[in-house]
This record gives C-alpha cells, sequence and structure tokens, in this order.
C-alpha cells in the first residue's frame, strides 16, 4: 500500500472512532476530554499528520483536502454532541429544582412562652395596673442585701433555714461573701435606697425575679420564681395589704377567691401572716390538694419591719410600709392544676404543648 493510502486509512479510521466517541458521551466533562484527544495539539489527528509531511511535495494537497474533511466532520459532530449533552443537563436542572406549586405548604413549628415565664408577666401586669413600678435586682447578692438589712442578724436561725448556696472565691467590696439570692426580697432593699438618693417616700414597687435554694423534690426546685410586692408610705395599713392581695389573687385566679391572713413569723416583717386562698379545686369544701382544709397557702405577707426601713435610713415615725413575696411556680400550678413543679424544668414538649406553649 502507498503511504497516501495508508494515510487516508489512518484518517478514515480516526473519524470513525472519532465519531463514535463523540456520540457516546455522557456528559460536557468527558466530550472536553475527547476533543483534547482526537484534536487537541497532541492528538490523534496532529498524530497523524505528521505522516503528511514525510510525503513527497506533489501528494500533499491530495491529502490536505482529506485532512481538511475530517477535521470538519470532528467540528461538527463535537458541536452537536456538545449542544445535546447541554440541553441535557439544563433539563436535568430543571427537573431536579421543579417545585409542586400544589404542595400544602410546610407548616413550621411555633414557638412559645414558658408557662412560668407567662405567669410571671400575668403577675406583673397586674400589679402595673395597680400603679406598682416594676424593678429588678441582682441575683448574686451579697449577706447585708439578702439577709442583715432584712432583720436577718448572722445567728438568726432564719439565714440557716434558707439553704443559701454560697459562691465560692468571691466576695463584694466588704470582703463579705456572696451568694445567690434566696428570695426577691434584698429588691426592697435596693429600691428603698434608691428612693432616697432621688427624694423620699411613697415608693411602690413589683419586683419578679429567680432565687435560688438548696433543695429539690416534688415542690421544690434549687431555681425558682418570685414576685416581690411593697410599698412604702405614710399611713399604711395591713387593711391597705390585704386589699391589694385580695384583688391581685382574684384577677389572676378570674374569680373572687376568699383569702386569709394567718400570723406567721417573719424576720423583715412585723405583724407578719401567710396568706391562704379558698381553695381553687374543691371552692373551699374539702379535697385531699387543700389536705381537706379548703384553703391553700399561696404567699408569705406582713407590715415591713422597722428594722428594715431604719437600715435603709426611712424615718420610721413618718412611715411605714407592707411587702409580700410570692412564689411564681406555685401560683401558676393551683392555676392550671399542675401536680408536680419538676415539669416546668424537664422540657418536654407535651407538657409546655397542653400549657397552650
Ligand atoms: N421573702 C419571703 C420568702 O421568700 C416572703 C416574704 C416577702 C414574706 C415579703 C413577707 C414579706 O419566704
Amino acid at each position: 500500500m502507498s503511504d497516501i493510502e495508508a494515510l487516508k486509512q489512518q484518517l478514515g479510521g480516526l473519524q470513525g472512532e472519532a465519531l463514535a466517541a463523540f456520540a457516546a458521551a455522557a456528559d460536557l466533562d468527558e466530550l472536553g476530554e475527547l476533543r483534547v484527544r482526537y484534536l487537541g495539539k497532541k492528538g490523534r489527528l496532529t498524530e497523524v499528520l505528521k505522516g503528511v509531511g514525510k510525503l513527497p511535495p506533489e501528494e500533499r494537497p491530495a491529502i490536505g483536502q482529506s485532512v481538511n474533511a475530517v477535521k470538519q466532520a470532528l467540528a461538527g459532530a463535537l458541536q452537536e454532541a456538545e449542544g445535546k449533552l447541554a440541553a441535557e443537563a439544563a433539563r436535568l436542572r430543571i427537573e431536579a429544582e421543579r417545585v409542586d406549586v400544589t404542595l400544602p405548604g410546610r407548616r413550621r413549628p411555633r414557638g412559645a412562652m414558658h408557662p412560668v415565664h407567662k405567669g410571671l408577666q400575668e403577675m406583673t401586669a397586674i400589679f402595673s395596673q395597680m400603679g406598682f413600678a416594676i424593678a429588678e435586682g441582682p441575683e448574686i447578692e451579697d449577706e447585708f442585701h439578702n439577709f442583715d438589712a432584712l432583720n436577718i442578724p448572722p445567728e438568726h436561725p432564719a439565714r440557716a433555714m434558707h439553704d443559701t448556696f454560697f459562691i465560692r472565691d468571691m466576695s463584694n467590696a466588704e470582703g463579705e461573701p456572696m451568694l445567690l439570692r434566696t428570695h426577691t426580697s434584698p429588691v426592697q432593699i435596693r429600691a428603698m435606697r434608691r428612693c432616697l438618693e432621688e427624694g423620699e417616700p411613697p415608693l411602690a414597687i413589683v419586683a419578679p425575679g429567680r432565687v435560688y435554694r438548696c433543695d429539690y423534690d416534688v415542690t421544690h426546685s434549687p431555681m425558682f420564681h418570685q414576685v416581690e410586692v411593697f410599698k412604702v408610705d405614710r399611713d399604711m395599713s395591713l387593711a391597705e395589704l390585704k386589699g391589694v392581695l385580695q384583688h391581685f389573687l382574684s384577677t389572676y385566679f378570674e374569680k373572687d377567691v376568699p383569702i386569709r391572713l394567718r400570723p406567721h413569723y417573719f424576720p423583715f416583717t412585723e405583724p407578719s401572716a401567710e396568706v391562704d386562698i379558698g381553695c381553687v379545686f374543691c371552692s373551699g369544701s374539702g379535697c385531699r390538694i387543700c389536705k381537706h382544709s379548703g384553703w391553700l397557702e399561696v404567699l408569705g405577707s406582713g407590715m415591713i419591719h422597722p428594722n428594715v426601713l431604719a437600715a435603709v435610713g426611712i424615718d420610721t415615725d413618718a412611715y411605714s410600709g407592707f411587702a409580700f413575696g410570692l412564689g411564681v411556680e406555685r401560683l401558676v400550678m393551683l392555676k392550671h392544676g399542675i401536680p408536680d413543679l419538676r415539669l416546668f424544668f424537664e422540657n418536654d414538649v407535651r407538657f409546655l404543648r397542653r400549657m397552650g406553649a
């Protein structure tokens, strides 16, 4: 076979092979590789062309035509394959992104306020509407605000009864140990002091917040919430205290609940009273929850002890006050019939949902 015949055969074989390969390419990447393999600088066509150089000059034009024809055929086939693969790729992309507009919308789970926080806001709002200003104090307190200024001296048994969490390696400017407040009553001290810096009583405050005691069972949690309410003015009386309590408790429970004040002892109030409401479960006829007494204890209260007023420098001849502190969890439990305090803190969504969350 002459050289030129052999070259033509090679060209023919190359064309057939390349066209078949282009048509079989699975995607544009593969097609790109094939382009390089057949038409690239070091590709198969270049390889064949090397043979053309060896031909005698008069034979070259004829083979040149064949080469051009093969080039054109390959270029055309490449373009065609490219167009097909690009169209297929676009179709797949559109398919993947297609939105079925007839599908129902996806519901997003909705969050809600925790029942304790909701209760806290409801209670605070009732006092706010009665004219009490909202105040807050720090959860990390010193012994002065949590105990001493509230007429609980160091040796007082009430200190031991408070199951206090002390904070290791932490003290205030006077070197006194720091603790997690065991009640919201220290806000009384802070608010009265602030009041005196700016002027004189009257002072009416509602102070919601977290408190801490080293305790955990069905009715006690190491962290719980209280709302402290107090008023300092001229001529404060148990009658005004009772009126505020009556209005608050009836509003919170959304019915006329009977209340009674039972003599009690708190170091920071004198006289002191525990406040009971007629049992909201049996309306006073006696049930398991009120231990057949018809009454439920809900909070501690009293007339602010003169020692407390004096500790912050309020003139006890001119002024007196009342104060009470209530446990938020307890009131929320009574309002909604929740049997176990720990339910509030376990974050079981089934419970939270039932509470309207
Ligand atoms: N601080 C008391 C407690 O936590 C409650 C209380 C507040 C009692 C104000 C009387 C007056 O137990």
